[in-house]
This record gives structure tokens, C-alpha cells and sequence, in this order.
């Protein structure tokens, strides 16, 4: 019986990173600050008081990187482009050098035989734009579309298979809200903006790429989901659960998938999102794919004294929790696969992200031991697998993440990698999770490149 039967044959296998996490070079070739290199410069904003500074300086090791996806057999990269590196203040002056950085990049992994994936925004605001209003103020959205026309227009007859953005919960919500990333604000009268005006920007993003690249582009949104469960059968738990289920899924899932805002989230807020005529059209405008990052699932107490939506996350009892105190839970990809097919009709899922972080130590030989992350990783496959098997559309998975990297407000600690990054030496090592998902990916290959007897 071959592993993970019910994978396509076509399925991608990829590893996904993001700009900030891993370049490092913040100041060469142009690039200005991004609302990251601001915050981290915010005392306790960041543990140990890390910045992205000098990160992976993937920025000056393509090669080795690209030669590792090589390695472990990749079909698919998932990046970001740094917007700071190619209009470094946010509008107007293309910066040649930064947009050559992706060119290059871009060729390494074709001649590698790794398609690339493109993420237009993981997070990296240009600084620029934040102290015009950023998010929260609508220019940003059509700021965004024209760096989006830029980048399609230079990559795109390469790079045909985008992401507009990546999680915009995380820079509305914790951005905005819970301020523990950048910009670091806690107001919702600006969260709740600063969400319509992301999505906003997916919608008019997307389009710019479809108008500007020169061959047909794929184009999707990355959502971070979370199945959610009541804490109690309380009526109390139960609703809150379902406010919860709002904020964290269906704000972002119902417009895109063309149903407007979720009224009773509205209600929750009481504030209305400052949609203008066309805009929940601009969202809803067909994607060829749906990106899903999966990290855990979310058991939700009713809390009137929490602001808005007014609940509080409570422990799993019993739980296998990861470095981040995330639950291991693989069941909750496999709901989140079947729910976004079966409930928003989805064409074509990949999972954009997935992954774990854990204490890892290198041996004295230097090999990494990551029993944790390699059961984790053969858990959450075999969920994608079983929701194949009933119906998703599923055409790949990314694993979070290739290289350890900068992991924002926990700094360097966290390391989520299939391969192990010394900062002091740079020296990349590939941990066994990343010899055992080399493996799976060759028996994937070898089966459905197999005679059939
Ligand atoms: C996701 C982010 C990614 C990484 C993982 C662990 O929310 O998209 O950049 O930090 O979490």
C-alpha cells in the first residue's frame, strides 16, 4: 500500500517561506523599512530582541537555498516578494535592483526544476505607506494593486501561479487588534478598516496580475483557518464559539467567496466596514485556487469582558502542544479541507502553509533528530489524503517552512524548518523531517510514474 494513496498523482509537494523571515539584507540595493524592521526596533515588541536584520541572508544565498529544494526533491517554492525592495516607498519609483533580487531567483528555480509560487504580501508594509494611515486607510489598497502590476509584469512570464496575500487576519487582527505584531495598534476602529481594505487589495491586486503578467496567471488568496469548538455545551460557549468562527473564518472566507461581510459579525463589532460601490465585487472575483494555512484549532469560553468577539481561547486538556503552545491537532486540516470545499465550493485547494516548531538540537555530528516534526508532518499529510480521498480539491501542500527562520514577535527561537539554520555560521543542515519528506515525495513519484503491471 503506498503512502498517502489518495494523494493526485499531480499533487505539488513545496516548502513555503516569506521575505522578511529569511532575507535579512534590509538595507542593500535599495530596500527601505517595512513596518517589520519598525516594529522590531519597539522595546519588547520581539522576544530576545531579534530583528530581521541579517534573518536566514537567503538574500546572498539563493544558490545553496535553491540547491537544497533541489535536495529534497521539490516541486514548488512558495516566497515573498518584499514589496519594500521594489517600490521601497510604498508608491511611485521602481527600484530595478530589488525587483532583479526575484528575477534571479526566479530563473535559479526554473533551472532547478522548482516552480515557483509567488506571495505578493507576507506582512512587509513599506514603512512608507504605514505613515500615510497604512492599512486602515484605503489608498494602501490601490497602492498595492500597482506594486501587484509591477511584479506580474516583470515575473509573469515565469511565475504563473500567485498569492495575493497571506493572512490577513494576522496583520488586521494582531496587527491592529491584539498589537502584538506590526504596526502594533489595538483599536478596532482601525482593525476593522484595515481588514476590509486588505481584503480590498486582494481583490484589486489580483486583477492588476491578471492584466499585467504576459502569460495566464493562476491566482488565489492564503487564509489562515481554524476549526472551532465551544469550550462547554454552555449556550453561552456555544455562541461564542460562533462569534469566534466569525472573526476568524467566515470574515474572510464569506467575502471572498462572494457573501458579502457576516451580518452578525458586524453586529458583534458595530462597526461597518467601509465598503464603497464595487468593492465586495473587486473580493469576490473568481480565484483558480484557495490557499489554506493550518496550525490549530481554537476551543473558545464566552468572555464579555474580552473586547470584541468577546471570547477567550482556552487549553485543550491532555494536548500534544508544539514550541508555539499550539495544539497538535491533524484533524482540523482535514475539517478545514472538507469545509471550504463542501461549504464555499472551492475549484482547487493547496495548503500554503503547515508545519511545527520544536526544541531542536542538533546532534554533535549536527544531524537534527525532529522525531516531533516528522510525525507531525506524516500526521497532517495523511489528514490531506483522507480529505482527498472525500472530495477536496487538494493540489498540494506546502510545508512551513523550508529554512528556520525569523518567526516575527518570538524571534529566532521558534524554528519551524525542514532544515536546520546555525546563525552564527549560516550553515544550513537538513533535519531528518527533511530526509523523511524527501522520501515521500520520491514514493509519491515513483508510484504514479510507475508502470501500471
Ligand atoms: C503563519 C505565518 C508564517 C509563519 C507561520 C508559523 O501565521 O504566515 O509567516 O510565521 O505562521
Amino acid at each position: 500500500m503506498r503512502e498517502f494513496a489518495a494523494l493526485p498523482p499531480a499533487f505539488v509537494w513545496g516548502a513555503a517561506t516569506s521575505a522578511y523571515q529569511i532575507e535579512g539584507a534590509v538595507a542593500a540595493d535599495g530596500r527601505k523599512p517595512s513596518i517589520w524592521d519598525t516594529f522590531c526596533r519597539v522595546p519588547g515588541a520581539i522576544d530576545n530582541g531579534d530583528t530581521g536584520d541579517v534573518a536566514a541572508d537567503h538574500y546572498h544565498r539563493v544558490p545553496e537555498d535553491v540547491a537544497l529544494m533541489k535536495r529534497l526533491g521539490l516541486d514548488a517554492y512558495r516566497f515573498s516578494i518584499a514589496w519594500p525592495r521594489v517600490i521601497p516607498d510604498g508608491r511611485g519609483q521602481v527600484n530595478a535592483a530589488g525587483l532583479d533580487f526575484y528575477d534571479r531567483l526566479v530563473d535559479q528555480l526554473l533551472a532547478a526544476g522548482v516552480t515557483p509560487f509567488a506571495t505578493l504580501y507576507h506582512w512587509d508594509l513599506p514603512q512608507a505607506l504605514q505613515d500615510l494611515g497604512g492599512w486602515p486607510a484605503r489608498d494602501t489598497a490601490y497602492a498595492f494593486a500597482d506594486y501587484a502590476a509591477v511584479v506580474a509584469a516583470r515575473l509573469g512570464d515565469r511565475v504563473t501561479d500567485w498569492m495575493t496575500m497571506n493572512e490577513p487576519l494576522c496583520s488586521a487582527w494582531i496587527g491592529h487588534l491584539d498589537g502584538t505584531m506590526a504596526p502594533g495598534e489595538k483599536s478596532l476602529a482601525r482593525a476593522i478598516p484595515a481588514s476590509h481594505h486588505l481584503l480590498l487589495a486582494h481583490g484589486l491586486g489580483m486583477a492588476a496580475v491578471r492584466a499585467s503578467a504576459p502569460r495566464p496567471a493562476e491566482v488565489g488568496i492564503v487564509l489562515n483557518l481554524s476549526p472551532i469548538e465551544p469550550a462547554s455545551d454552555r449556550p453561552e460557549d456555544v455562541a461564542a464559539a460562533h462569534r469566534a468562527d466569525g472573526h476568524t473564518n467566515r470574515w474572510w472566507l464569506d467575502p471572498v467567496y462572494g457573501r458579502g461581510y457576516p451580518a452578525d459579525m458586524i453586529a458583534t463589532y458595530g462597526i461597518e466596514p467601509p465598503v464603497q460601490a464595487g468593492d465586495l465585487e473587486a473580493i469576490a472575483a473568481p480565484t483558480e485556487f484557495f490557499g489554506l494555512n493550518y496550525y490549530f484549532r481554537q476551543l473558545i469560553a464566552d468572555d464579555p469582558a474580552a473586547p470584541a468577539p468577546h471570547g477567550r481561547q482556552v487549553p485543550v486538556e491532555g494536548a500534544l502542544e508544539t514550541a508555539m503552545g499550539w495544539e497538535v491537532h491533524a484533524d482540523g486540516l482535514e475539517q478545514l479541507l472538507l469545509r471550504v470545499t463542501n461549504e464555499y465550493g472551492v475549484p482547487k485547494i493547496y495548503v500554503t502553509e503547515n508545519g511545527s516548531a520544536w526544541a531542536d538540537t542538533p546532534g554533535p555530528d549536527g544531524t537534527v533528530e525532529d522525531k516531533q516534526r516528522t510525525a507531525y508532518l506524516e500526521d497532517h499529510l495523511a489528514a490531506c489524503a483522507s480529505a482527498v480521498a472525500q472530495g477536496a480539491p487538494l493540489a498540494g501542500y506546502f510545508a512551513w517552512s523550508l529554512l528556520d527562520n525569523f518567526e516575527w514577535a518570538y524571534g529566532y527561537d521558534k524554528r519551524f524548518g525542514l532544515v536546520h539554520v546555525d546563525y552564527d555560521t549560516q550553515v544550513r543542515t537538513i533535519k531528518n523531517s527533511g530526509h523523511r519528506y524527501a522520501e515521500i515525495i520520491r514514493n509519491h513519484r515513483a508510484e504514479v510514474t510507475a508502470p501500471v503491471a
